[in-house]
């Protein structure tokens, strides 16, 4: 898919990777960009930049996600892309203990990284395949492909993000719709500068642009697996090849993590 004269939606479009997509759309020429943040402030200010329009809402709300869809096709015409990109992770999860996290951050983290995306989903496909189909964006992480040592929260609520936008695509290939999952390693972002301490960045940190313009290229061919960083192809090569080995060579960069 092209984005030149599409209508796209980026949720957490007011910072970090959402910024850098409604940023890379505006030179893509999309025809309107709807920037939905938590941060209603940031997003009034992404839209001014990109000459579109904004939405304060949460997408763990169900009754949001829907409003930004009802109102953006009343105000500006068909959702062609929707892009769930909002995501957390979980404050207070001990590096050290994977039963650590509240039973509330558990509910939260879960209700931001993938039940937005069912919340999308529900409001749009019926929209979508009425007309012949749309396109879905759903940013996960490596983590839900691989894991993320030291976040069993983030590392579960991710894979379930990947596994939801895996029956999407099943699901309904055959209505038009089409879905691309997007799963990098570090980026330059707010987010990770407040994991901090602790994460080493193995394989490097991309910029929200450079995470953008392989998602641009992605759309165009509509592929699946978005791996802005791809090494990561090769480590689910490695762990589907041996998942044993796999084990163990976390454990072991667990350690490393230890040492600092
Ligand atoms: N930065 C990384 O290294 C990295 C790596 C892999 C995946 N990701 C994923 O990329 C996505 C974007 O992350 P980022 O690094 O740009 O984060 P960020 O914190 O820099 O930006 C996220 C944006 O989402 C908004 N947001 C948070 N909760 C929200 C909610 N409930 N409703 C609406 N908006 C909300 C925030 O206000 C913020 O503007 C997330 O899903 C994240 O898990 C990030």
């Amino acid at each position: 898919m092209k984005i030149e004269g599409k209508i796209v939606v980026v949720t957490g479009g007011a910072d970090g990777i959402g910024r850098g997509l409604c940023d890379r759309f505006h030179q893509e020429k999309a025809k309107a960009i709807v920037v939905v943040d938590i941060d209603g402030a940031k997003a009034a200010e992404v839209a001014r930049a990109v000459g579109g329009i904004s939405f304060q809402a949460d997408v763990s709300k169900e009754a949001d996600i829907i409003r930004v869809v009802e109102e953006t096709e009343a105000q500006v015409g068909p959702i062609d892309l929707f892009v769930s990109n909002a995501g957390i992770g979980a404050p207070g999860e001990s590096f050290h203990s994977v039963g650590s996290a509240s039973n509330d951050v558990w509910q939260h983290v879960w209700e931001v990284n993938l039940m937005a995306h069912v919340y999308a989903a529900r409001a749009l496909l019926p929209r979508m395949i009425a007309r012949g189909g749309g396109y879905f964006l759903n940013t996960a992480s490596a983590a839900g492909l691989l894991t993320q040592v030291g976040s069993a929260v983030y590392s579960v609520t991710k894979h379930a993000a990947v596994a939801f936008a895996e029956s999407l695509a099943i699901t309904h290939r055959d209505e038009g719709i089409r879905v691309s999952v997007l799963c990098p390693q570090a980026v330059d972002t707010p987010l990770l500068r407040l994991a901090g301490e602790g994460t080493q960045n193995v394989d490097g940190v991309l910029s929200p642009a450079e995470v953008a313009a392989c998602v641009v290229e992605a759309l165009d061919r509509e592929t699946f697996l978005v791996l802005p960083h791809p090494q990561v192809l090769g480590y689910m090569q490695n762990k589907t090849g041996n998942y044993d080995r796999w084990i163990g060579g976390m454990v072991k960069l667990r350690r490393r993590y230890d040492q600092g």
